[in-house]
């Protein structure tokens, strides 16, 4: 006897919420010794969107949340896993993610927080993948959702203007006539921590505790070497994505959409042109959205489904990469229920 006795993973459904306030490059030139055409030309940004003062990450989250059950006409009762991806948590502790099941009335699910910073959707979506075909789970939300404006130093004009606020929601279900080939078809992740300096928040942990002598404002917000970042970037997403499709048999011919993670246009595109995808497979929205760490790829993919710019069976390839170092590429086909 033959068949598969474990369910296959689907991703069947994305959504995403922005807060309405926007900052232009334009304000920015009045807060710090910078220029539009400096930061369009360096990073493809335009703009983005910073949360209220009363917005948390949750509340972001939230709202990606509830637009997801709402086009995949899903009741939160019936999610068994909320994983939220972020770097921005509302507390230390509790998880953002039990405060949003509970507003969700997501009363059925686990809920916790993971932390793998800009890679942080695609390893959710990897943890919802292995819960759902081992059986564990069946319904699994994941988001990523980050207020990153809170650890901004908006004095320091090489980060302030990169990183903005955002959340996106994906909804990985269990499918249990999933053909080979369908569904969810593989992940790479990896991490290598001997650069943890060169993208981190020096103080507020466990190290070196906020209240500890001699911390500075500074130390409490990101600091980044960007020269070094960005060769990291484009060395690994091409290598994470080539590991991946040729783990799979497959090569970017077959790819449908690369939805990467917005942090510079100049790395999306050099990553696009090494692994030979045409700009018109590369999904860009980060001259809108900035840099939103672990929501970036699914913003990026909630527009592309509103855009019509994904049919179901397409073939998405996306790759996050970010502080730790992390990365991770993750091939999936796209479809939503019927
Ligand atoms: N406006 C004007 N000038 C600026 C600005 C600014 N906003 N920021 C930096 N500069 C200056 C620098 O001071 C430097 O001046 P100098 O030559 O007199 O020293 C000059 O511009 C060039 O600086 P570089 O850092 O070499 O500029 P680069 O072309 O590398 O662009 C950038 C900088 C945009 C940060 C780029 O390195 C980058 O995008 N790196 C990757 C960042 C990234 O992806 N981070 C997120 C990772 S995801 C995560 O985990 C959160």
């Amino acid at each position: 006897m033959t068949g598969r006795t474990r369910p296959r993973a689907r991703l069947t459904g994305v959504a995403s919420y922005v807060p309405e306030r926007v900052l232009t490059n334009a304000e920015l030139e009045k807060m710090v010794d910078t220029t539009d055409e400096w930061i369009r030309e360096r990073t493809g940004i335009s703009e983005r969107h910073i949360a209220a003062d009363d917005q948390a990450t949750s509340d972001l989250a939230l709202a990606a949340a509830q637009a997801l059950l709402r086009s995949t006409r899903t009741s939160a009762a019936d999610i068994d896993l909320l994983i939220i991806a972020t770097t921005t948590p509302d507390h230390i502790f509790p998880p953002t993610a039990t405060l949003v099941a509970d507003q969700l009335g997501a009363t059925s699910a686990a809920a916790l927080d993971i932390n793998a910073v800009c890679s942080g959707f695609v390893y959710g979506l990897a943890h919802a993948t292995g819960m759902v075909e081992s059986g564990l789970a069946r319904k699994v939300m994941v988001i990523g959702a980050e207020t990153l404006s809170r650890i901004v130093d908006w004095n320091d004009r090489s980060t302030c203007v990169l990183f903005a606020d955002g959340a996106g929601a994906a909804l990985i279900e269990a499918d249990d006539e999933g053909e080979p080939g369908s569904g969810v078809i593989g992940f790479e992740l990896g991490a290598d921590g001997s650069g943890k300096d060169i993208l981190c928040i020096p103080a507020g942990g466990s190290r070196r505790p906020a209240r500890s002598e001699g911390v500075e404002p500074a130390d409490l917000c990101i600091q980044m070497a960007g020269r070094e970042v960005f060769r990291f970037a484009t060395r690994i997403m091409v290598e994470s994505a080539t590991r991946l499709l040729q783990e799979a048999g497959l090569t970017t011919d077959d790819v449908d959409l690369l939805v990467a993670h917005q942090a510079n246009m100049r790395i999306l595109q050099h990553a696009a042109e090494k692994l030979e995808i045409p700009p018109d497979k590369v999904v860009i929205n980060i001259d809108r959205f900035g840099n939103t760490s672990s929501a970036s790829i699914p913003i990026a993919l909630a527009e592309a489904v509103e855009r019509g710019n994904v049919s179901p069976g397409d073939l998405l390839l996306m790759v996050g990469f970010g502080a730790g170092l992390t990365w991770g590429a993750a091939l999936v086909r796209w479809e939503p229920r019927a």
